[in-house]
């Protein structure tokens, strides 16, 4: 599995792209976004883990209720900017270094695991789904924003093709990934729906957004 380090080298597009990320993606947010994260986060409850933090968009959405809450952010210009965030908004919670393929965390130790926006990035996504499971209780939840493979044949034509730029652009985001198929896969049951992404490319454009609990 990788280490946090080696999912990124300190690589300067990627320290650009951290820079500039929340700018990115404010349009995105105004424009529906940031209801979706407030209303999949709502459902956090326990103790909760977020993989991929970022630059901590969800952090100020979460219920004040929770047992705990951990941040996890691999990238080092990216958690700088969560810890900034987490600061800034009074937040009780921690954050990790560590990749989702990775968890430091004991097995069946969690209730919910969040995921906005990650999926697509993680390198191994199956180990990824595989430890997402191992870390959940019984009965754990996933709750995710992710967007995946559109059902277009046309547009699904076009993330094939442009995947490998989009991916140097978007540091290490693939467009063209089926996640829901992987999270069936990995052994959750999920209930979903399907929504656009504004003001997006049309390559990440198509979004599914859900909980899947862990069947074992
Ligand atoms: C598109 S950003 C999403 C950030 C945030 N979750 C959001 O909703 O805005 C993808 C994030 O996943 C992180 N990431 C990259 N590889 C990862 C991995 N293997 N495991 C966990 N997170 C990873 C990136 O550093 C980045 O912060």
């Amino acid at each position: 599995m990788p280490t946090s380090e080696a999912v990124h080298g300190e690589h300067r597009w990627d320290s650009v792209f951290a820079a500039i990320y929340d700018r990115m993606m404010s349009r995105g947010e105004r424009l529906g976004m940031r209801e979706r994260r407030r209303a999949l986060v709502a459902d956090a409850t326990g103790r909760t883990l977020e993989i991929g933090a970022g630059t901590g968009a969800n952090v100020d959405l979460y219920p004040d209720d929770l047992d705990e809450l951990i941040l996890a952010e691999p990238f080092a210009p990216m958690r700088r900017r969560l810890e900034r965030k987490l600061q800034s908004s009074g937040r009780a919670a921690r954050t990790i270094d560590a990749t989702a393929e990775a968890i430091p965390l004991p097995e069946s130790s969690l209730d919910t695991v969040v995921s906005t926006l990650v999926l697509c990035t993680v390198d191994f996504q199956r180990a990824a789904l595989a430890e997402i499971a191992r870390v959940l209780r019984p009965g754990g939840q996933l709750l995710f924003i992710e967007h995946v493979r559109s059902h277009s044949p046309r547009v699904a034509r076009w993330q094939d093709r442009l995947q490998t730029p989009w991916r140097h652009f978007a540091a290490g985001c693939r467009c063209n990934r089926d996640t829901l198929a992987e999270i069936a896969a990995a052994g959750f049951s999920a209930q979903h729906e399907r929504a656009v992404w504004q003001a997006v490319p049309p390559l990440v454009a198509p979004l599914v957004i859900g909980r899947a609990v862990v069947d074992r």
